[in-house]
């Protein structure tokens, strides 16, 4: 790493929206002629590989770490080792989802996605935050979901993750603001990704995870705080907050939004 290489930590950066975001800053800065290190964590060690040998071809410094970040001790050995270099940007992107069947979900399920999405995601930021505090410097990108905003039966742990990590991410913006660290909280719609493919509810205006990847370096730079596409979903969401709630549970269970009653119709999409 040269002494003016900007650190980019990007975790879940195997597939989907991380390895666009990962593939999306190594052109972005290679284009500004800005040297960049990417830090990138996740389980699978080839898609990492993979998206790490994209990222070099823009001619960026790639160091990936295989880590389960459900093992909070792993995810802070991790995150510590990263930090050994000051980290600039960190996208703290790495989540799972599950579905819930007869209005119930497994608790094994429920662990791992709160265990993911929340409580890693606030390990790494805590793991960061003491050097960012230091330089006076850092920006914590946290990603939520347009889902924080109501939540619906087929997918409960899920959106209280989603809606869990934006109220942190949120909180820790105003705790930091006399610190140097901005933060910054993603509330995309749909993407087109392993995840979303596995969502058998309505998906409109879906974007590819490049696209998403995009708006949020776009965003970024401009240096916004809360980012949220597309505006549609986004004013749908907030309606369906605002209104009884007999009369939005309709509305998201006409959207197929509602728990799965038939499995069998569910796996074979
Ligand atoms: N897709 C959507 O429609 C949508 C909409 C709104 C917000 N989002 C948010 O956008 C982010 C990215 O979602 P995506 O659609 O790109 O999902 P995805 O395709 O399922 O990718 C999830 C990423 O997280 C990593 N990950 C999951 N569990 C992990 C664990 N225990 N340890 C380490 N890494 C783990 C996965 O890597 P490995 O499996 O290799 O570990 C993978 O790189 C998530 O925060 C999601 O909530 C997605």
């Amino acid at each position: 790493m040269t002494d003016h290489s900007l650190h980019i930590l990007v975790t879940g950066a195997s597939r989907g929206l991380g390895a666009s975001l990962a593939k999306h800053c190594a052109q972005h800065y290679a284009n500004n002629q800005q040297p960049v290190l990417l830090s990138l964590v996740a389980r699978n060690e080839s898609a990492l590989a993979d998206c790490a040998r994209q990222c070099q071809h823009y001619g960026a410094e790639v160091n990936y770490y295989i880590a389960d970040l459900q093992n909070i001790d792993i995810t802070m050995t991790t995150i510590k080792t990263i930090a050994r270099q000051p980290v600039d940007i960190a996208f703290i992107n790495a989540a799972a989802s599950g579905y819930s069947t007869h209005g119930e979900e497994p608790w094994t399920q429920q662990q791992t996605i709160i265990q993911t999405n929340l409580i890693a995601a606030m390990a790494c930021a805590t793991g960061l935050i003491p050097s960012m505090k230091q330089r006076q410097q850092g920006k914590l990108v946290f990603i939520s979901s347009i889902a924080a905003y109501r939540g619906f039966g087929l997918n409960p742990s899920y959106n209280a993750s989603k809606a869990g990590i934006k109220c942190y991410a949120d909180s820790m913006r105003h705790a930091l603001a006399g610190y140097g660290i901005s933060v910054c909280t993603v509330m995309p719609g749909f993407i087109s990704s392993d995840m979303s493919a596995g969502f058998t509810g309505a998906k409109p205006l879906i974007i590819t995870s490049d696209k998403a990847a995009m708006i949020i370096l776009e965003k970024i730079n401009r240096q916004l705080s809360l980012i949220q596409f597309p505006w549609a979903l986004i004013a749908g969401q907030k309606l369906l907050s605002l209104l009884p709630s007999t009369w939005a549970d309709k509305i998201l269970t006409w959207l197929s939004y509602g728990t799965v009653t038939d499995p069998s119709k569910f796996d074979s999409q």
